[in-house]
């Protein structure tokens, strides 16, 4: 079973952090024990999640100075969601992974074995870039998910991201598979959307899906809240975002 899914391209703002944080909702949602590994050392969906500092942080667990049933903390704000949070400030997860990640390209694949039969879900966010941090994270993934937007440079974005995965998959003998890419902050309106959308579903033997702007987004993200769950003024998601979501979680975890 598909157990760990990681969602990455290397550009940034094209919704990685959104689009984990919004699915690990979802999968708490349903029902499942669900953990978010935050792999980017800005920390965006540690303090999506959590309103206090937590005592420890990924990259103590990485180097040793920590357990790791002891970094991971229950996020309150739907039940079954779990994290491994990364300090945004103060945190020692980009200098670790500067310094001496180099040295075991599999600390990250180790840890995720650990507590993989701990949870139904796994769902790693990670940063932008395609360096070390990104590539030992990609190989401790059973999926990694492509998001992207409407953007000019973006088909070219993602024509890079497989190049590399490609080499990834042979020199660190992984068997990751990519079979889905999401175009956010889509509008059916505009014809370069459109365009792009078809091109990416000619890229190759991808599932395309699409994700509406949504202000559902920013809300709950401000708000610290679940986007299933929040409302302003009795609106909450859009029922397009939601069907994505609802489809997207059906076809990783069916
Ligand atoms: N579909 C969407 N509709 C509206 N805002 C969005 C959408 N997806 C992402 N955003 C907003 O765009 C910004 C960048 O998204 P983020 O998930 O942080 O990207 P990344 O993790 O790839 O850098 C965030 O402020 C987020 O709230
Ligand atoms: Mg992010």
């Amino acid at each position: 079973m598909m157990r760990t899914v990681a969602f990455h391209l290397q550009k940034g703002g094209v919704g990685k952090t959104t689009i984990s944080g919004t699915l690990a909702c979802q999968s708490a949602l349903n029902g499942k024990k669900t953990l978010v590994i935050d792999c980017d050392p800005q920390g965006n969906i540690s303090s999506w999640f959590l309103q206090t500092a937590p005592a420890f942080e990924l990259a103590d667990v990485l180097q040793g100075k920590c357990f790791v049933k002891d970094a991971i903390v229950k996020v309150p704000v739907v039940d079954n969601l779990y994290l491994l949070p990364t300090f945004g400030i103060g945190g020692t997860l980009k200098t670790y992974s500067e310094t001496k990640l180099s040295e075991e390209p599999f600390v990250i694949q180790d840890l995720v074995k650990e507590v993989s039969s701990d949870y139904d879900h796994i769902i790693m966010d990670l940063s932008p870039g395609l360096g070390m941090l990104e590539r030992y994270a990609l190989i401790a993934s059973d999926e990694v998910i492509t998001p992207m937007t409407s953007e000019v440079f973006s088909l070219d974005g993602l024509e890079i991201f497989i190049t590399e995965l490609q080499k990834l998959r042979k020199n660190l003998r992984s068997n990751v598979k990519h079979d889905k890419i999401i175009i956010n902050s889509f509008d059916t309106r505009i014809k370069q959307h459109r365009d792009i959308y078809a091109a990416a579903v000619e890229s190759g033997n991808y599932k395309v899906y699409q994700i509406p702007v949504d202000p559902v987004f920013r809300k709950s993200q401000e708000a610290g809240k679940a986007p299933q769950l929040f409302k302003v003024r009795g609106r909450g998601m859009k029922d397009t975002t939601a069907k994505v979501f609802d489809e997207l979680y059906k076809d990783i975890w069916k």
